[in-house]
């Protein structure tokens, strides 16, 4: 089964093409550079940008793989959750391609996309508990197969990526900062005792981060000699930052890392049914968080299932991954549809697909 996917719900507009659950190519053009001008992502600046590449990136793909539009079973774009005119660009041109070509049609939940990414690599073991860990989310989630998921968790206010992005700007960090913090982190010796481990006293497993980048203010107006260090740090460079400036790295990454434990813990806890883990979103690609996981899993003799640093940031190779998943449960969606913004609920409104029902 050939699917099609496309990725539009923030700043990249990717196209990807997978066969049987196997990726045959992708393109992408990131918009990163644009938004980094600005400090955050500008949504009217970022549809627009969509808009401008998804056709040739469509044409460039279609061209390097010789696809007709008429080869497709499958057409599919992230339907949300995400930046509303983003999302609507990709979702229109795939619904324009599946009329065109015959192809089903399928609106993937980004979210699901991320946890279920890893499958391109690996065997999922379902069930599993997904830790999504992105720029715009931290959800817990109890993956049963790919279009059952139950949401356990999720931030209540800044999400994991979004900590790290504000900690960056406040330390004068390019955006997205969550790299180059790990980067740094990496160099530096974490102190415990510098920040927080925000959210723990609670029964619930949602998370909150907001307190955090706080406390990373407070801290660097108690020692205005660290800026000093953070005028001569080159963000291309890493090894040019100060000792201080590491340490307050590793201890932020440290902080972050351990309340993602302590609550991801809690919930394999509270399903002792499960015991694997799949961990993705952006932030999956933060070197301490890869070993805690590890180490966690370790422990409890269950698998980590890690995809590789490509898949954890956004791309469309996950969308037609998980579209090829959904459509082998006999599952599309009529091209009525629409893009969900973040925020809603993404209903569960699939139909009986006519792949499913011609076999
Ligand atoms: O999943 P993603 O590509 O986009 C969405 O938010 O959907 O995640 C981007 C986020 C950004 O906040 C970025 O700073 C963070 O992932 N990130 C990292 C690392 N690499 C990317 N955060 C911590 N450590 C990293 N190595
Ligand atoms: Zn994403």
């Amino acid at each position: 089964m050939l699917c099609l996917g496309i990725e539009s719900s923030c700043d990249e507009t990717a196209v990807a093409l997978v066969e049987d659950g196997r990726l045959v190519d992708q393109v992408l053009a990131s918009q990163i550079d644009i938004h980094a001008l600005f400090g955050g992502i500008v949504p009217e600046l970022a549809s627009r940008e969509h808009y401008r590449h998804l056709g040739a990136l469509y044409d460039t793909l279609a061209a390097r793989q010789g696809l007709n539009a008429g080869d497709l079973d499958v057409v599919a774009a992230a339907r949300g959750p995400g930046l509303l005119g983003c999302l609507l660009v990709g979702m229109s041109f795939a619904k324009a391609l599946s009329l065109a070509s015959g192809a089903s049609f399928l609106g993937v939940n980004h979210l699901h996309a991320h946890l279920l990414a890893a499958g391109l690599e690996q065997d999922l073991p379902f069930p599993m508990l997904g830790l999504l860990v992105s720029g715009g989310h931290t959800n817990l989630y109890l993956v049963e197969s790919p279009s059952r998921m139950r949401q356990l968790g999720r931030t209540i206010d800044d999400a994991a990526g979004e900590a790290f992005d504000k900690v960056a700007k406040i330390l004068g960090l390019p955006y997205p900062g969550g790299r180059l913090i790990d980067e740094l982190g990496v160099l530096g010796r974490a102190d415990p005792r510098l920040f927080p481990r925000p959210y723990l006293n609670n029964p619930t497993l949602d998370f909150s981060f907001s307190g955090l980048k706080t406390a990373v203010a407070t801290w660097l107006d108690q020692h205005p000699e660290l800026r000093e260090d953070l005028k001569l740090l080159k963000a291309a460079e890493p090894q040019s930052a100060s000792g201080a400036i590491c340490g307050l790295c590793a201890s932020f990454t440290s902080a972050v890392v351990d309340v993602l434990r302590i609550k991801t813990e809690r919930a394999l806890e509270a399903y002792p049914q499960v015991n694997s883990l799949v961990v993705a979103g952006g932030v999956a690609a933060n070197s301490a968080l890869r070993k805690s996981l590890a180490d966690l899993m370790k422990q409890r003799k269950g698998r980590l299932v890690l995809p590789s640093l490509s898949l954890c940031t956004d791309n469309a190779a996950m969308i037609a991954h998980a579209a090829w998943l959904l459509a082998g449960e006999g599952l599309s969606h009529p091209l009525s549809i629409e893009a969900v913004p973040r925020g809603r609920v993404i209903p569960d409104d699939f139909i009986l697909s006519r792949i499913q029902s011609t076999i």
